[in-house]
This record gives structure tokens, C-alpha cells and sequence, in this order.
């Protein structure tokens, strides 16, 4: 049986964690690259030895070599450096862009009809630098953080109602920082308004705490930065993408005037299909969420106009 290639760049926590979502799933063939030698390679064939255990198909590689790269569907791209304690997300902006920046260039050089899911911190302004180094359509160059984040949201919203997480709908778009913004007149839980289950005041903790998510979690593990949530939210896009599913998600995409904004990429809802972003839908926005995301987006234009001003360093993942 022919599974579709799915390429995983960056053998870390998300990474690893990605590509073996991805094979349990039987959603893929799965290559891991990293720079590191050994460790996509020692990963890849722990992973693939869970296979007659768990029962998937698909195979799994790993290896430092580009070359892999061919023919992948997908791209997902992860290599970075991930926060530490007190780091905010924009603290990685030099460093990951002398990152995804090379990276970007080699997908397009290596899998010219790929679509690139950009993991990498901080989320909007790599995709940004992801769309014009790898000069790809921009349907094709998507990032993943607003499945992420809602995700948070839903689960703290859960937790608090003792309900399943999946019977809570909400969603966090603008960017993938301080200046995300929850559409919190739209939250519902078991097709119920939470404004009618929660008072005001303890919405706004909720949200609070959902926003700090990656930070709390940071703060707990010290060495590193949450990778389940983010490997499954990467691996929800790719399915989308994979089975052209036309599933609305909340995922950063370059915007050319839908919500008043251009010239940036953002998080917004928008259709995935086997093209990539089909569409970004618009969704009625109460003013005050319309002018924080006009606020994040300005805070996001900075940061990729920051870029220009990063020395290159040597290509690396
Ligand atoms: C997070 O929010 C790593 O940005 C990612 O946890």
C-alpha cells in the first residue's frame, strides 16, 4: 500500500512527536530530517519499531540527508530552538530565522510542489519568512498555532464545566503570542453559549490562562516547550490536507485584505484542502475583536520587518 509522503523537519519533541502521530494515523509515510546525525535516524527506527505493535503501515525514516526531501506532499516544519523560561515567543526571532529561512529554500528546491505547515516560533513571522524564501504560492505556506491555542481554550473550558473537551467549541485567532485573540461571544459548550454558563470575570481567567498555555507549560518542563498539543494540531492540518477534508481551522495564513488586512499572515479561519488554504473565511467580528486583531497584526508586521535586519548565519536545523 502507497501512503502519501509526509516530511518532518526538525527530529525535537514536536517533530518526533509529529511523525509519530502521523504513522499511528496511517496517514503517512513519514521522513524525519535533522542535522543532528543520529537522531532522526534513532528516532525514526524506535518509531517504526512500534509498528507491529500499533499496527500502522506507513513507513518511517530518518536522515541528515536533503535529498529526502522529494516528492513529499507535505513539509512540516519544526527545527528551531523552543523557548526557555521567561522567553517569549518574539526572543526567538533571529535565531529561528537563520533556520527556516535555509530550510524554506531547500523545500522549494527539493519538493517544489509541496505544501509547508510551519511549527516553528515565533508561528507568524516564520511563516512569513517561510512564503518568501521558499517563493511558494501562498495557499501553500500555512502555520500551525490557532488549533493549538483553541485547543487550550477548549480544555481549560472543560475542565472547569467537567465536560469533554471536544463538546467545547471555541476559537483563538491573531497571532501566536501575547496579542492572540479569543472569540469569546462565540464559545460554546454542548451547542450552549458559555456566556450563559460562566460569569463574565471567570470567561476572562479562562481565556487568561488558555493565551499562557505555552508559557505554563514551559514553566513546568524548564528545559523545553509543550509538543503533544502542538504535534496533534500540526498533524489535524495535515490530515485536512492529505484526505481534502475542506474542514475550516483556525491556522495563520497570508492575508490580501479579508479582515481589513494585507501584507501579513495572521491567524484566521480559512478551508484546507488538498491545495492548501482554499479560502480564508470570514467570520462577523464583535469590534473589539476586529481592532485586537488589527493590533496583532500590527505586531506581527513589525516582526517581519525585523528580518531584514537579521545577520544570515550558517545554514543549519
Ligand atoms: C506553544 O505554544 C510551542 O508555541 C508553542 O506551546
Amino acid at each position: 500500500m502507497s501512503l502519501p509522503r509526509v516530511t518532518v523537519i526538525g527530529a525535537g519533541q514536536v517533530g518526533a512527536t509529529t511523525a509519530h502521530l502521523l504513522a499511528l494515523k496511517g496517514l503517512a509515510d513519514v521522513v524525519l530530517i535533522d542535522v543532528v546525525d543520529g537522531l532522526a535516524q534513532g528516532k525514526a527506527l524506535d518509531m517504526m519499531q512500534s509498528a507491529p505493535v500499533e499496527g500502522f503501515v506507513g513507513r518511517l525514516t530518518g536522515t541528515t540527508d536533503w535529498a529526502a526531501l522529494a516528492d513529499s506532499r507535505v513539509v512540516v516544519v519544526t527545527a528551531g530552538l523552543a523557548r526557555k523560561p521567561g522567553m517569549s515567543r518574539d526572543d526567538l526571532l533571529a535565531a529561528n530565522a537563520n533556520i527556516v529561512g535555509p530550510i524554506a529554500e531547500r523545500i522549494a528546491a527539493g519538493s517544489p510542489k509541496a505544501i509547508i505547515v510551519v511549527v516553528t516560533n515565533p508561528l507568524d513571522v516564520m511563516v512569513a519568512l517561510a512564503l518568501r524564501r521558499s517563493k511558494f504560492p501562498k495557499p501553500r505556506v500555512i502555520g500551525m498555532a490557532g488549533i493549538l491555542d483553541s485547543a487550550r481554550l477548549r480544555t481549560v473550558i472543560a475542565q472547569r464545566l467537567d465536560t469533554a473537551p471536544s463538546a467545547v467549541q471555541a476559537m483563538i485567532l491573531g497571532s501566536h503570542g501575547d496579542m492572540m485573540v479569543a472569540l469569546r461571544s462565540s464559545i460554546t459548550v454542548n451547542g450552549k453559549p458559555l456566556t450563559g454558563l460562566l460569569p463574565a470575570a471567570e470567561i476572562t481567567q479562562l481565556i487568561d490562562r488558555a493565551k499562557n498555555g505555552g508559557a505554563e507549560i514551559v514553566s513546568l518542563l524548564k528545559t523545553g516547550s509543550a509538543f503533544y498539543a502542538p504535534a496533534s494540531s500540526a498533524v489535524q492540518m495535515v490530515d485536512a490536507i492529505l484526505n481534502d477534508r475542506h474542514v475550516v481551522l483556525p491556522v495563520c495564513a497570508w492575508l490580501e485584505g479579508e479582515y481589513g488586512l494585507r501584507d501579513v499572515c495572521i491567524g484566521v479561519p480559512a478551508q484546507l484542502s488538498a491545495q492548501g488554504i482554499e479560502r480564508v473565511v470570514e467570520m462577523p467580528l464583535a469590534a473589539e475583536e476586529r481592532s485586537a486583531l488589527h493590533a496583532a497584526a500590527e505586531q506581527v508586521k513589525a516582526g517581519i520587518k525585523s528580518l531584514a535586519n537579521i545577520q544570515p548565519a550558517g545554514a543549519r536545523a
